[in-house]
Parts: structure tokens; sequence; C-alpha cells
């Protein structure tokens, strides 16, 4: 069999100033890829902090502000990538955002706000990059979703609902642009200790919790799904698309 190996140059990760957009950037770029980083302009020191890291591994970083609500932001900052870099051959929709409340009392702004940044703003990248993939007949798309589209708990339900649009955008996505050599697939992190992760967790009792329910009894780490996404961004998964992997260390709901 093969080794693993890159399927193309350029990488696009949203969301890529800290956890775990941080860590998958500077996973791709140690897999050979360079990588337009993107995230909010207020993230730019971050941003900053990434591209040291990748370019301390030899490969180019391109830092692009941008919010992924704004269509015409994603257009434009896809575009300067392919000018800048010459290829997009690997996008991971990264960027999210979690505000728990429970349904019985969320906002209508904070639902729609949860689905601009994480359902809409996959649809939008995956729209700018497309058409530049389907030319060139080879493209991944790889989708951050999240173990919570799978059953959902307390106060994370319009958070769930989103990540559970991501799944299903992901599989119909793969059947409108298969014929054109483009995969695309999802990946539903478990608990992940990120700024994100820690604060929906609020307490140590319930990190024990969450600990005690995963099979193999800790909690995730960023760089604990760059192996799934360098699977996704290589030539041995060739053959796969449409699927939602589950990267939690086996949580199973009590
Ligand atoms: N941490 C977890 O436990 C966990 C579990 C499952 C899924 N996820 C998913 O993984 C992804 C990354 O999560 P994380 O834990 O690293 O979160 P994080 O909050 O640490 O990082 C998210 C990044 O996305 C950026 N972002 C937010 N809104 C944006 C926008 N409109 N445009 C551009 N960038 C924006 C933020 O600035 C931040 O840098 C998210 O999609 C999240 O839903 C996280």
């Amino acid at each position: 069999m093969d080794m693993m190996k890159p399927i193309g140059r350029v990488a696009l990760v949203t969301g890529a100033g800290r956890g775990i957009g941080r860590s998958l950037s500077i996973g791709l770029a140690e897999f050979g890829y360079d990588v337009a980083i993107l995230d909010l302009a207020s993230q730019q020191a971050a941003l900053e902090e990434t591209a040291s890291a990748i370019e301390a591994l030899g490969r180019k970083a391109y830092i692009k502000p941008i919010d992924v609500t704004s269509k015409s932001e994603v257009d434009a900052t896809v575009a300067a990538i392919i000018a800048e870099a010459g290829s997009i051959d690997v996008v991971v929709n990264n960027a999210g955002i979690l505000k728990p409340s429970l349904l019985q009392d969320l906002s209508e702004q904070d639902w729609n706000a949860h689905f601009d940044v994480n359902a809409k703003g996959v649809l939008l990248v995956c729209q700018a990059a497309l058409p530049h993939m389907r030319v060139k007949k080879s493209g991944r798309i790889i989708n951050i979703a999240s173990i919570a589209a799978r059953q959902g708990v307390p106060t994370q339900g319009h958070y769930a609902a989103t990540k559970a649009a991501v799944i299903t955008l992901t599989r119909v996505l793969a059947q409108e642009v298969g014929m054109d050599g483009v995969t695309v697939n999802a990946i539903c992190p478990g608990i992940i200790l990120t700024e994100m992760g820690k604060n929906n967790l609020g307490s140590d009792e319930a990190i024990r919790h969450w600990e005690t329910v995963a099979a193999l009894k800790r909690l995730g780490y960023p760089d604990d799904i760059i192996g799934p996404v360098r699977f996704f961004a290589s030539n041995q998964s060739d053959f796969v698309t449409g699927q939602a992997l589950n990267v939690d260390g086996g949580i199973y709901y009590h």
C-alpha cells in the first residue's frame, strides 16, 4: 500500500487562530501543505502566531482576516488565496461558536448567530472553493461538525441543530460534486479541551463525568483531531465521501 500522501499543495482552514483550527493548520503544514489561515479580524495576533508555527515547519502561511458569515468577504478571500497560492486543494471548515442556552430561553438573535456561523459559514466557503476544485477535478472538503449532532445535551439544542445541518449538508454536497473528483466528509469531535470545550464543561465535576463516559477515559486535545483530518486530506481516503466520523474517545451517552 502507498504511504499516506497529501492530495495537493494548499489547504484552507477557518477559525485557525486558536483551538482545533490552530492545531489542524499546523498539523496540515507538518503533513506538507501550505496553509491559508482564516479567522475574525479580532484574532489577528493569534493568526500571526499560527503563521509562525507553520513557517517554522518550512511551509507558507497566508493570513486572511475574515468573517465566514459574509458572502462577499468569503468570495473575495477565496479568490485572493487562489491567486496568491495558485490553488486550494483542501478546505477545512472549522470556525464555529457555542453559547449555551436552554431552548426555552434562546433568543432569536442567538439562534440566528449559531446558524450563520456554524451552518451558513460552511456553505459559503464550500460555494466559493468548489468551482475551482471542480475545474481541476480534485479537492477535499472537511467539515468540523460535533458529536452534539448525534443526540445533543440540554443547553446545546441550537448548537446541535447547526451541527446536524452540517452533517446533512456534507452528505448531500458529496453527492452533488463527487462526479468532479471532490470528496466531502465531516468530523464529529467529542469534548476537546479548547476555550470552547472548557467554557462548555464549566466545572471539574463535569470534566470527571465526561471522562468517565468516554471509553478511553479522557477528554480530547486539539491535536487528537489532526490524524483524522490528515486521512481525509490524503490519498488514503480517495474512496470515502459523504461520511461523518466521530473522534471522541468513544463517548456513549448515559
Ligand atoms: N471544543 C470542543 O469540545 C468541540 C467539540 C465538537 C466540535 N467542536 C467544533 O470544532 C470547531 C472549533 O472549535 P474550538 O473548540 O477550537 O473553538 P474555539 O472557540 O476555541 O475556536 C473557534 C475559532 O473560530 C473562530 N470564529 C468564530 N466565529 C467566526 C466567524 N464568524 N468567522 C471566522 N472565524 C470565526 C474564532 O475566532 C476562533 O478562533 C467548532 O466548529 C466547534 O463547534 C468543538
